[in-house]
Order: C-alpha cells, then sequence, then structure tokens
C-alpha cells in the first residue's frame, strides 16, 4: 500500500546548476504545502529525484538507484521522477519502474503539487511532460547558499548540436522578462546574497527571443550592474558564436560581472565541428578567444570537450590537444562521447572504441593537470579578491575569486558573506591557501 498524505520528502539531484535551481524551487514548493524535508531517504513519505539525460552515464546511476528502489520496501513511499530523463524517457520510465508514481518533465515543473493531489487523490500513475514553457515561481526557491544564488535567466536552446539532447529535453529557448530577473536579484541582495550566478543554457542568446524588449544579454549586464550591494555576476553557459564584442566590454569594464568566461570548445578539427554542427571552425574559435584577450586580458577561459565522437581519427584528436594546450583554459570538463536516443548523432557509428576514447580522456586530463599546476604557481604570492562564503568540512574558512578557483583560509565567522583582499600562499591539490591581507567590506 502506498503511502497517502506524504509529510515529509526526500530529494536527490543529479546533473547541472540548472537542475540544482529547480531542486530549490520544488523544496520551496513542497514546503509551502506543509511538507518537512528529511537528508535520510528512510525516513521520507516522498522520494522525489530530479534527473539528468546529458550522457549515458548519468541515466544508469538514476535507472540503478530506482531499481534498487523498487526491490527494497521502500518502494512503498511515494516516488516522483523529475527533469531531464523524465523528457527523455516519458511513459517508459512507468514499465520499466512501475513503483515510480508520477514523471514531471522540465517544462511542468510548477504541477509538482498538483501532480501530488491527483496521485494521492486517484491512487494511479500521473505524467506530465507536454509544457512548453513553465512560467517557475523562483522566489519560492529554498537555496542551499545563502550567500551566493544561482539565477535562471533563459532555458532551452535551439543550437542542435548532433550529440546533446538538451533541445529535446529542454526545448526550445524561452528567456525570461528581464525586470522579473532584475527584481529576484534585487530581493536576493537584500537577504544578504552577495553574487548571483546567471544560468542558461545558452545565456549569449538571452532576449534574441524577445526583440521587441531591446535587452540583450550584455545589457543584462549592464542593468545589474547597478543593483546595490550585488557584488559579484557570474553567467553559465555560452556558445562560441554568441560570445559578443559587447560582452567581452561588460567582463572588462562592469564592477560585478567576474573575469571568467565559459567557451565551450568541444573539439579541435573543423570535420569533427561541422559534423557536431557547433557552427564555427577551430579558426574562428581561435580569433574569438584572441579578440576576448585582447579586450578583457584578466578574463580566464572555461570550457568543455567532448572526445571519441564518431569517426573522430587519431589525428584530429591531436588537434584538440593541440589546441588545448595552445589555449590554455583555466577550467575544464572533459568527457567521453556517449551517443544519446534522439539526437542527430545517433544516426551515425559509435565507433571510436571505449578504450581508445578512455586513452584521449586521460591523455586530455594529464594535460589539463600539467597546465592547471603551472597557473596555481602563477597566483602563489598574487592578491586576489576572494568572497568568504562560509566553511568546509574541517571549520575552516572557504571562498572563491573573481576567476572561480577555490580558497581556504584562517579567520573567524565574522568574515563569512564579505570581500576580502587575499595573498595565495600555497595550494593543496585544486585549492589554493590564502590569508587575508586587509579588510575591503566588513
Ligand atoms: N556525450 C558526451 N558529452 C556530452 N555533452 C553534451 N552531450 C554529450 C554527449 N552526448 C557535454 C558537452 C556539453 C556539456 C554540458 O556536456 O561538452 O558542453
Ligand atoms: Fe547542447 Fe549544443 Fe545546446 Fe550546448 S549549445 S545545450 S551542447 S545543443
Amino acid at each position: 500500500m502506498k503511502i497517502k498524505d506524504p509529510k515529509t520528502f526526500f530529494i536527490r539531484t543529479y546533473g547541472c546548476q540548472m537542475n540544482e535551481l529547480e531542486s530549490e524551487v520544488m523544496v520551496g514548493q513542497l514546503k509551502r504545502r506543509g511538507l518537512k524535508r528529511v537528508l535520510d531517504e528512510e525516513l521520507a513519505d516522498l522520494l522525489v529525484f530530479n534527473t539528468c539525460s546529458i550522457r549515458d552515464l548519468a541515466e544508469r546511476k538514476v535507472m540503478g538507484k530506482l531499481g534498487q528502489l523498487g526491490r527494497s520496501k521502500m518502494r512503498n513511499k511515494l516516488i516522483g521522477v523529475t527533469g531531464c530523463m523524465a523528457m527523455a524517457k516519458k511513459e517508459t520510465l512507468f514499465k520499466k519502474l512501475p513503483h515510480v508514481d508520477f514523471v514531471i518533465g522540465t517544462n511542468n515543473l510548477s504541477e509538482l503539487n498538483n501532480v501530488l493531489d491527483d496521485v494521492v487523490a486517484s491512487g494511479k500513475q500521473q505524467i506530465r511532460t507536454e509544457g512548453e514553457y513553465d512560467a517557475l515561481d523562483y522566489t519560492i526557491a529554498e537555496r542551499e547558499h545563502k550567500i551566493k544564488g544561482y539565477v535562471s535567466i533563459i532555458r532551452g536552446c535551439d543550437k542542435y548540436c548532433t550529440y546533446c539532447v538538451v533541445p529535446y529535453t529542454r526545448g526550445q529557448e524561452v528567456s525570461r522578462p528581464h525586470e522579473e530577473i532584475e527584481r529576484e536579484v534585487r530581493d536576493l541582495v537584500q537577504k544578504g546574497y552577495k553574487e548571483v550566478t546567471l544560468l542558461g543554457q545558452n545565456v549569449n542568446s538571452y532576449g534574441k527571443d524577445r526583440p521587441e524588449t531591446g535587452v540583450l544579454f550584455h545589457d543584462l549586464l549592464y542593468r545589474l550592474d547597478k543593483i546595490e550591494g550585488l557584488e559579484r555576476v557570474r553567467f553559465l553557459t555560452s556558445h562560441p558564436i554568441d560570445i559578443s564584442v559587447q560582452l567581452m566590454e561588460a567582463v572588462r569594464d562592469l564592477r560585478t560581472v567576474c573575469e571568467f568566461v565559459h567557451f565551450p570548445l568541444q573539439a579541435g578539427s573543423n570535420r569533427i565541428l561541422k559534423k557536431m554542427h557547433r557552427i564555427y571552425t577551430k579558426e574562428q574559435y581561435i580569433e574569438k578567444v584572441a579578440l576576448l584577450r585582447s579586450i578583457a586580458p584578466n578574463a580566464k577561459l572555461g570550457t568543455d570537450i567532448i572526445v571519441g565522437f564518431c569517426s573522430e581519427t587519431d589525428a584530429e584528436f591531436e588537434e584538440t590537444y593541440q589546441l588545448f594546450d595552445e589555449i590554455g583554459f583555466s577550467v575544464a570538463f572533459i568527457f567521453a562521447y556517449s551517443p544519446r536516443k534522439g539526437t542527430p548523432a545517433m544516426r551515425w557509428q559509435d565507433d571510436v572504441p571505449e578504450e581508445v576514447k578512455q586513452q584521449r580522456l586521460h591523455r586530455l586530463l594529464e594535460l589539463y593537470e600539467k597546465k592547471a599546476q603551472e597557473e596555481r604557481l602563477e597566483l602563489v604570492n598574487t592578491p586576489m579578491e576572494v568572497l568568504v562564503e562560509g566553511k568546509n568540512k574541517n571549520g575552516q574558512l572557504k571562498g572563491t575569486t573573481r576567476c572561480w578557483k577555490n580558497v581556504i583560509l584562517e579567520g573567524d565567522d565574522s568574515l563569512i558573506g564579505t570581500l576580502q583582499m587575499v595573498d595565495i600562499s600555497g595550494f593543496n591539490h585544486s585549492t589554493l591557501i590564502g590569508t587575508v591581507k586587509k579588510p575591503l567590506i566588513v
């Protein structure tokens, strides 16, 4: 017998920052309904899994977890699957996992409480995956952090890279009205937030679907920069083709905008870029990076790389390796290609053997580690601005630099939520170690 009237819930989030934010909204929705959040799934009446489909491993993790629940007495709890895998698998989830009670896609999340009502009233499985754009109420989000927060500015993606499932799991690009974004950021600042990260699959497309507003991504940054008390703005993620000169100037000129641009390369060979439908060549990419560096020399770069895409040869991988070496990324996420159902690349054979993908992945990771070590050595003895965000497990203060490096430092709790100039004295793995120079703001 399934529980009829849930009093407590447990939520687990897989995948990207957008999912983290959407889980924060769901926590807010469920708390409004009067449910209490518990961190131990055994103690919960309702279990929500907010899922990711970007690579097979992400899906396998969730399917493994849900399968295991079905074989335990936990199957009698109410169980919901939300997010990208709900969109990718839809009704088929019920066939494989008959103990799942509801499935809600990325554009129907505002219906969570109605769906719960329907499940409880009817005792039948419920599915909502047909929404096109869901005006989610972000103001009710129960946020994980108190100093920095995510703010969604555009949802979906119209780029249709051939390997990527996102345009199908999150739909077309829809920008949020700028007034609503500004209001949300102002609210956060009033609550004591110092930093926001603007989220979207392609933030640089912001506003292009609402030409009548005349507010494009860089315009939004200029508007947010005026908000008193807001110290830092970050943004994720970008498509190189849409990174404009005006955005580069905003990175150079605006007080709040952090000097970090995510610039996903994906591959360094023109044939593979074309097959991926990335709509830029290696030469255009290099040119754009050079332009950014000439306009905003302090900007650090991040990237995403996929190795072993369909038919990628050793020589083509070498081009990616060379380019990665030449450009020098401060942050990189490197993945082995994983075929996704429903994407154009499914038409082609996934013909790079798994061992070869893994070898390429490891070579690139080694190069990344070598470059990251060089970068860290350069940062030692450099004064850097750190936003102190809280404490780590060892009770030390932790924070981040404007260029997105983690720092630990000594000091008391009163520094939490402040900006400090910090001397970097060394590092432990990828975390920098710093000492406070002089207070900027207390
Ligand atoms: N296989 C491997 N990596 C992928 N990504 C997107 N789709 C796939 C896939 N099918 C990577 C891209 C993207 C990042 C979020 O995930 O590098 O930028
Ligand atoms: Fe996927 Fe390409 Fe859109 Fe990024 S730009 S979400 S990789 S389709």
